[in-house]
């Protein structure tokens, strides 16, 4: 079919659903427009931004009747921050689009025609409920501030006086590094002439322990009194670590070596009743609460004896496999952080654990040799970036042949996919799969999926 409209059209638009990844879905006589900012139910004038053989782009520029779930967004900052994408559609309505996204996905790409699909797990806080934020510093006229990026520009910062996806102490330190910055008289980095000093903040918030870890960036140079900067954060006593990292390159980058000016190295959470030692770049799921029902769902899909061995590939600093450590016979990890893996040692120590191995490698390449260490898995743990088990890894664990995989997912289109190869080529089924919700009013959806071997 020829595309019905053009680009820079503006026309009048019926949303019907929200397609994963967040944009509305509308039909212009069966012809697709992916609406931004369009809502399920919303009458919208919208603007043509791109069009294709298959569908159209479109951003709403004026909501003509809101859908029945439009609520008013509680943040001030909404919708110009680039963080939260849906503030303005009621909760209930978010989960269920989310549920039928993934629903839709095992159907379409994963040829399963009746997912076996239990109702999304909701989010227990949809507000407040990040442990880890990353803030860019930009340049106002009356000097540095910080906040995220705008909604759709990589090269524009929207200064944030209070993010709702954070606590009051995590504003409060935002905030005062802010005045920092502007009684020292540094000047914000400018990603385009690259001068300036002053780049991103991170801050990482242990939920369960009340620990907190702040990690400065900025360009090369000693430009501020370090004592200081220690002195305004030691103001909270919830910090417990303080870090500074250079970047010297272009690229927006936080995960960089860096120099601890004050505390502890790392600061501790608390996971499933375990303790996990949080690095500056070490990987955490990023709402605590929610981790630890994903991790029970995952606990709860492994169906373990005590008599199992136990793969956790793609493990981070450990903590799913930790987690089932106390169940199983024997768990072994594999990360391609190294970093990551040396935290997963320190938290099996941490714990006392100690049928627990971890180690660094890419799953595509070490589960052959993982084989020859452990023997057989009886259970096989992944929890892939949004890539899926990208390249040599999907048909390398599939020949394995484990009894039962457990997949993480955090993309609901490549578990799909991926659970068909393993169908197809492996013989596994897709025997039960729970959508989490653990990113409240952003588009992402996280799902554990449990595949059987037909022959078990
Ligand atoms: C979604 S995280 C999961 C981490 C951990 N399971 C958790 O719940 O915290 C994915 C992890 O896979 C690692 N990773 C990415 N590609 C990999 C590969 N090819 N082989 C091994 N690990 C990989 C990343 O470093 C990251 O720690």
């Amino acid at each position: 079919m020829a595309a019905p409209v053009q680009k820079g059209d503006e026309l009048e638009l019926q949303v019907d659903t929200l397609a994963y990844g967040g944009n509305g879905v509308a039909r212009l006589d069966g012809f697709v427009v992916f609406v931004r900012r369009g809502l399920p139910g919303d009458r919208v004038r919208a603007r043509i931004t791109k069009v294709k053989r298959s569908h159209a782009e479109a951003l709403a520029v004026d909501v003509l009747r809101g859908g029945p779930d439009r609520v008013d967004a509680p943040c001030a900052h909404y919708p110009a921050c680039g963080g939260c994408r849906f503030q303005d559609l009621a909760y209930e309505a978010q989960a269920a689009a989310k549920e039928a996204q993934v629903a839709d996905a095992l159907r379409r790409l994963g040829g399963v025609d009746t997912p076996p699909l239990e109702p999304l797990l909701p989010a227990a806080s949809p507000f407040f409920y990040r442990n880890k934020l990353e803030y860019s510093f930009t340049q106002l006229p009356d000097g540095p501030t910080l906040g995220f990026h705008k909604a759709g520009r990589w090269d524009a910062v929207l200064e944030i006086e209070r993010c709702w996806l954070t606590t009051d102490l995590g504003n409060a330190i935002r905030n005062a590094v802010r005045d920092w910055a502007r009684e020292e008289g540094l000047v914000a980095y400018d990603q385009e002439t690259g001068e300036g000093y002053l780049r991103h903040l991170v801050v990482r918030e242990g939920r369960n322990t009340g620990q907190l870890l702040v990690q400065l960036v900025t360009a090369p140079g000693d430009r501020f009194e370090q004592g200081y900067l220690v002195d305004v954060l030691r103001r909270f006593p919830e910090v417990r670590s303080i870090h500074w990292a250079v970047n010297d390159t272009p690229a927006e980058v936080t995960n960089l070596p860096s120099r601890l000016l004050w505390g502890e190295e790392a600061i501790e959470e608390e996971l499933c009743g375990l303790r996990f030692r949080v690095r500056p770049n070490a990987f955490l799921q990023t709402n605590t609460e929610m981790a630890e029902r994903l991790y029970g769902l995952a606990r709860e899909y492994a169906g373990l004896t005590g008599r199992e061995t136990v793969w956790d590939l793609y493990c981070g600093i450990g903590t799913i496999g930790l987690v089932l450590a106390r169940d199983a016979f024997a768990v072994w990890g594999v990360e391609v952080s190294e970093e990551s893996v040396a935290c997963a040692l320190e938290n099996a120590e941490l714990n006392g654990i100690t049928n627990a191995a971890f180690f660094a490698g890419n799953v595509g390449q070490a589960v052959e040799d993982l084989r020859g260490r452990s023997g057989d898995p009886d259970v096989v743990v992944v929890d892939p970036p949004r890539a899926g088990l990208a390249g040599k890894a999907l048909r390398r664990v599939g020949r394995i042949g484990a009894p039962r995989i457990v997949y993480v997912s955090c993309n609901p289109t490549t578990l799909a996919s991926d659970a068909k190869t393993l169908r197809e080529e492996f013989g596994y089924d897709l025997v039960r799969a729970c959508p989490v919700d653990m990113f409240p009013h952003t588009p992402h959806v996280e799902t554990v999926a449990l595949l059987q071997h037909g022959e078990t």
